[in-house]
């Protein structure tokens, strides 16, 4: 099969927001990865590249956590800090991570299994797929987006993943009166993401102008931690689905 520069199938068309980085996994990663992987990896069904999703198949939360609880998603989880943190501070509400990235998923996994949590799953998912075909309308409590990529030069805003069309696919998957919070760390993104979502009237913009305090919930991430190091200001916003 034909790979792009990335390690991708050619056969995406669309742009994306992430490029593929090295799989390589260290040794606890690797058996994690390898001996627990089943337990919190949801096998997804794949369209065309690895990361794609079948768009006929539909995600069973109850199945898949063994209960039916309000969910929270949270899209782009890179090494798993603040969801691992969320579901252990937050055991009646069950969490989804997706992510792209193989040693940030094994990563995620290894915490998850050495804190014993059962209200955590992962998918190896470019996750707007996920948000279009898999997730049932109205089903989720939060969407997360905590730090996506800035793609910060002209050239290549389009890789953004908030945009008018994931806007739509985060307003499919809340249930009326969730909230899509999102965080990031370079301003001109920030501004970014509230001329999208404000543009939307299916979103109320809490605090102002969606502009809010940080999300209690949201814990200091080694991510957060090197940005605050470059002096970057950080931004939290907050929607609510009408
Ligand atoms: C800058 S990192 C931030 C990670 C994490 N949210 C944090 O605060 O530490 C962004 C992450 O989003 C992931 N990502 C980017 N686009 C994605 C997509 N379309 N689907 C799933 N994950 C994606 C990247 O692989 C990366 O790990």
């Amino acid at each position: 099969m034909p790979l792009t520069r990335d390690g991708e199938p050619r056969f995406r068309r669309e742009t994306v927001s992430f490029v593929r980085r090295s799989d390589r996994l260290n040794t606890g990663q690797q058996r994690a990865w390898d001996e627990h992987r089943e337990e919190y990896l949801v096998d997804v069904p794949r369209a065309r590249a690895t990361t794609s999703v079948d768009p006929a198949w539909e995600l069973d939360a109850a199945a898949a956590f063994g209960r039916a609880a309000p969910l929270v998603v949270e899209v782009g989880s890179g090494k798993g800090e603040a969801v691992l943190a969320a579901a252990q501070a937050d055991p009646g509400r069950d969490f989804l991570a997706l992510e792209v990235y193989t040693p940030g998923l094994a990563h995620t996994i290894r915490r998850a299994h050495l804190a014993s949590l059962s209200n955590l799953r992962l998918a190896q998912v470019n996750a707007p797929e996920l948000l279009e075909h898999s997730l049932a309308p109205c089903s989720v409590e939060e969407v997360w987006t905590f730090f996506p990529d800035p793609w910060h030069k002209a050239r290549h805003t389009k890789r953004r993943l908030v945009s008018p069309s994931f806007a739509g696919l985060v307003h499919r998957v809340l249930r009326p009166g969730g909230l899509w919070r999102l965080a990031t760390d370079w301003a001109d993104y920030a501004e970014h993401m509230r001329a999208v979502v404000g543009a939307d009237d299916r979103f109320e913009p809490l605090g102002v102008d969606g502009k809010v305090e940080r999300f209690d919930g949201r814990v200091l991430t080694s991510f957060e931690e090197k940005a605050h190091a470059a002096g970057r200001e950080i931004t939290d916003l907050t929607y609510r689905r009408r």
